[in-house]
């Protein structure tokens, strides 16, 4: 603690010093206010002008903060391509980030991290068992490593984790999730870092969810900030027929910044014009909108990259470019662009069964995790850490008797990472609205949306074994 808060001292004491320097605080902490982001120093709007960042992808799965070699290869191609913003999906929260954090930092890039790792997050398969002290601590300490850095934007507590019909009683505990992370960063006396989560764009919940994690009179549980990751606009579209339009109605009284976490179909011919860019930062929506990330920096197996790495090569592709021009032409709108304060939180959606399997009452936070908020994560575990096999016996708020009457069946299934199971949502994510459908681009971003999933966090295989298991283990 003391080392702590010696440190945040040293860090205000450096930026005071850099303030009179012209290259200082180029990344001055992002603060939410009504439905927007602001910098804090400026007090200007912020836009996130962004792209996903996971060079290696699911299949070569490395904390890109953490390699010096890495960041120095590909901040000034982020640079040149001219955004502000990298979204990373995971990380080792027991190496150093302080390099990669810093060349951010110097070239005016944000970060969003989400917390969790393959083997540390919700399962979809036993969401109450992988929702324990283990997994918090893993988080928790995720926080700890990452909160000293005014260029962290935000935290998303999760990915995807609803990612089809099935699975909309994972949100209970990923919202207990927000709320801890909340409480703990507040109970650490961390600046107040937005915390949000990050949703795939399921038809049949996408407005359920919206409203759910951003619903009821307990504002720690409530999300700071809302991802949506969409493909809906596809090559040459429009604000209209891409749905652009119809997702703004959806958002338009939604009380807490929206934005775009991943947008990028890749169902074009050649390459992708990126022509969302006027759109997405133009008046038309930034009353709702805080603009996006592209999906995604590196070109992995899902072919959705704006660059080719080769060792210690990148090449820039004709995606990159197009991006790159489309954000020289677009810049943010003038003024506030249009931002709200006067939206009020959005009502909870009743617990329907078949539809919205997420009821009202949280799960308290497993006792053991308390300690925590003391004393802080203590040592970080790692990626190594599985702790969607263990549950909290202690945990007698956890009142979930299937889970705890069948704990070693539910322990055997939960190998599952939550963001591995992209398959599932190939049937379930269609993404296009019925009254802007095109059928061309609405068919394909629904199978966009899941095969790409694959590569973002989309990290372990699941051993058929478990996958047999976890089917049982539902079906009881
Ligand atoms: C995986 O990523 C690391 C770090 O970027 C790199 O050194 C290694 O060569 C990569 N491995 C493969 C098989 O691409
Ligand atoms: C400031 O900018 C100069 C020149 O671009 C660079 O060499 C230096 O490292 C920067 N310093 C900081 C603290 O960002
Ligand atoms: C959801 O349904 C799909 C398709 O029936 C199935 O493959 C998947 O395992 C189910 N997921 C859960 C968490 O039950
Ligand atoms: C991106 O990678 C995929 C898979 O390796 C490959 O098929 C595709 O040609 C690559 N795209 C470009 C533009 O190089
Ligand atoms: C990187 O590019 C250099 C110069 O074009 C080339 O000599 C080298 O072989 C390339 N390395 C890789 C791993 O492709
Ligand atoms: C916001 O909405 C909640 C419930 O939907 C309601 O109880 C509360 O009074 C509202 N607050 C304001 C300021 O309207
Ligand atoms: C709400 O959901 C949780 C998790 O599924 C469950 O433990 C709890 O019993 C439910 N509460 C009510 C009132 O239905």
């Amino acid at each position: 603690m003391l080392l702590r808060s010696l440190t945040g001292a040293l860090a205000l004491g450096a930026g005071l010093a850099q303030a009179a320097s012209s290259n200082s605080s180029s990344t001055p902490s992002i603060t939410v206010k009504g439905n927007a982001f602001f910098n804090s120093e400026s007090g200007e709007r912020f836009y996130i002008r962004g792209v996903d960042y996971q060079p290696g992808g699911s299949s070569n799965l490395t904390d890109p903060l953490a390699d010096s070699s890495v960041c120095d290869r590909d901040v000034p191609v982020l640079k040149d391509l001219g955004i502000n913003t990298v979204r990373v999906y995971t990380v080792d929260n027991s190496q150093d980030h302080s390099h990669c954090m810093k060349l951010l930092q110097e070239n005016g890039i944000y970060l969003i991290l989400d917390v969790n790792t393959p083997t540390s997050a919700i399962s979809r398969y036993d969401p109450s068992c992988s929702y324990n002290a283990d997994y918090l601590q893993n988080v928790f300490a995720t926080v700890d490593t990452f909160a000293e850095y005014d260029n962290v934007l935000g935290f998303f507590a999760g990915n995807e984790v609803i990612n089809s019909v099935n699975t909309t009683n994972t949100a209970t505990y990923v919202k207990a999730v927000v709320r801890d992370i909340k409480k703990y960063i507040k109970a650490r006396s961390y600046r107040q870092i937005p915390v949000g989560y990050s949703a795939a764009d399921i038809v049949a919940n996408r407005q359920l969810a919206a409203e759910y994690f951003n619903c009821g009179d307990d504002a720690d549980a409530r999300i700071d900030m809302f991802g949506v990751n969409d493909y809906s606009w596809c090559g040459e579209s429009s604000f209209v027929v891409s749905g652009y339009a119809t997702k703004m109605k959806l958002y338009q009284d939604y009380s807490v910044p929206v934005f775009l976490s991943e947008f990028g179909c890749n169902q074009v011919k050649t390459s992708r014009p990126f022509t969302e860019i006027g759109a997405i930062y133009s008046t038309e929506m930034s009353s709702v909108f805080s603009g996006g990330l592209v999906y995604e920096y590196s070109n992995e197996t899902n072919n959705y990259g704006l660059v080719q790495i080769n060792g210690d090569n990148v090449t820039k592709l004709t995606d990159f470019e197009n991006l790159k021009s489309e954000y020289s032409k677009v810049s943010d709108p003038q003024g506030d662009g249009g931002y709200s304060t006067s939206n009020n939180y959005s009502s909870c959606p009743d617990y329907e069964k078949g539809v919205w399997e997420a009821n009202n009452t949280l799960p308290a936070m497993p006792s053991a995790a308390s300690a925590y908020f003391k004393s802080g994560a203590g040592s970080p575990m790692g990626t190594g850490i599985a702790t969607q096999q263990s549950c909290d016996n202690d945990d007698d708020e956890d009142s979930d008797d299937s889970s705890s009457s069948s704990s070693s069946a539910s322990s055997s299934t939960t190998s599952e990472s939550s963001s591995s199971t992209s398959e599932a949502s190939s049937s379930a994510a269609s993404t296009s609205d019925a009254s802007v459908v095109k059928s061309a681009a609405s068919a394909t971003s629904s199978t966009q949306s899941s095969s790409k999933s694959k590569g973002a966090a989309g990290i372990i295989e699941i051993p058929l074994i478990f996958r047999a298991l976890a089917e049982i283990h539902n079906l009881i």
